[in-house]
């Protein structure tokens, strides 16, 4: 009887052990997963400052002309964000129209029918902002699965923070945003110029990092890899990287493993690109622009 009752015995004893443990863990996992959320969530309310404070006389130029390129078809708008939201291109082309329109930009929506088949859809933002270039001085690239959070803030007002100045002729031709893995192809600006002209056959040239996986079109790693492959000189005579990543191309922190490895890992560049939205429809107006990765 007691040779029999003792094992049981500890058994009972490694369950109530564990489940005192999991009483103790579970509160602090909880309370740790919330813990990035409360940080990104109030980031900017915490001294984030992802637009710089720009002099007012910087703000507008209504000799300048700007033009949002963006793909507009459901249809063509490949993998990725046929792998997020259901008519959330619907939605995204709403919201950039009615921003467009508040500010006096034209709006480019790409059709299906602009994207070359054979590459994946991605690739043909390179197309497009090529055949718009000469048509305005400068042109801003949207990935389809983008969203300005923050209408307010007009598109010179951002650019001219990134370069210092408002002065057209004296301008890079590329101002790009960097995350984890470098720049970022999702949201970028660029000029009208010989040199822009160059650059885009350049990157649409680069057929080796052409891709048709689920998740990567190459488009990105061509960009990357022309950037990387600059000179010193040319990269200070024609590129800009935005020193913060959410002054317009902010990512939604949501929790994953990867999240949380890198903001443990990689917290600089975590708190320089997140913010927490809260529901789909129902964002914080806090930063600039929004990718939906
Ligand atoms: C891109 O490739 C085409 C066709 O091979 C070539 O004619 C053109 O000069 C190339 N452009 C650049 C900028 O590399």
């Amino acid at each position: 009887m007691a040779e029999r009752s003792r094992p049981r015995r500890a058994v009972d004893h490694r369950h109530r052990l564990r489940l005192r443990r999991l009483l103790v863990l579970l509160p602090l996992a909880l309370l740790l997963s919330q813990l990035p959320a409360l940080l990104l969530r109030r980031a900017n309310s915490l001294g984030r400052r992802c637009l710089p404070g720009a002099p007012d006389r910087l703000v507008r130029d209504p000799r300048l002309s700007l033009a949002i390129v963006t793909l507009a078809d459901e249809g063509a708008s490949g993998s990725r964000a046929r792998r997020s939201f259901r008519g959330v291109l619907a939605a995204t082309a709403r919201n950039k129209r009615a921003y467009a329109a508040a500010h006096g930009y034209r709006l480019v929506a790409l059709p299906a029918s602009a994207v070359d088949p054979r590459r994946p859809p991605s690739w043909s933002k390179v197309l497009a902002l090529r055949a718009h270039l000469r048509r305005h001085h400068w042109l801003f690239w949207n990935d389809a699965d983008t969203l300005v959070t923050n209408p307010e803030i007009p598109l010179e007002r951002i650019l001219f923070s990134v370069i210092g100045h408002s002065d057209f002729d004296d301008s890079p031709d590329l101002v790009l945003t960097e995350d984890f893995g470098g720049v970022n192809a999702g949201v970028f600006f660029i000029r009208r110029s010989k040199w822009s002209e160059r650059f885009l056959d350049t990157w649409w040239n680069q057929t080796s990092f052409v891709q048709f996986s689920s998740t990567k079109s190459g488009d990105n790693a061509a960009l990357k890899h022309l950037i990387d492959h600059l000179s010193a000189e040319e990269m200070q005579a024609h590129v800009r990287i935005a020193k913060m990543q959410c002054l317009f191309n902010s990512y939604p922190w949501v929790l994953t493993w990867k999240s949380a490895h890198r903001l443990i890992f990689h917290l600089p560049t975590t708190w320089k690109a997140y913010w927490i939205f809260r529901g789909l429809f129902r964002w914080r107006l806090h930063d600039s622009f929004c990718w939906f990765g």
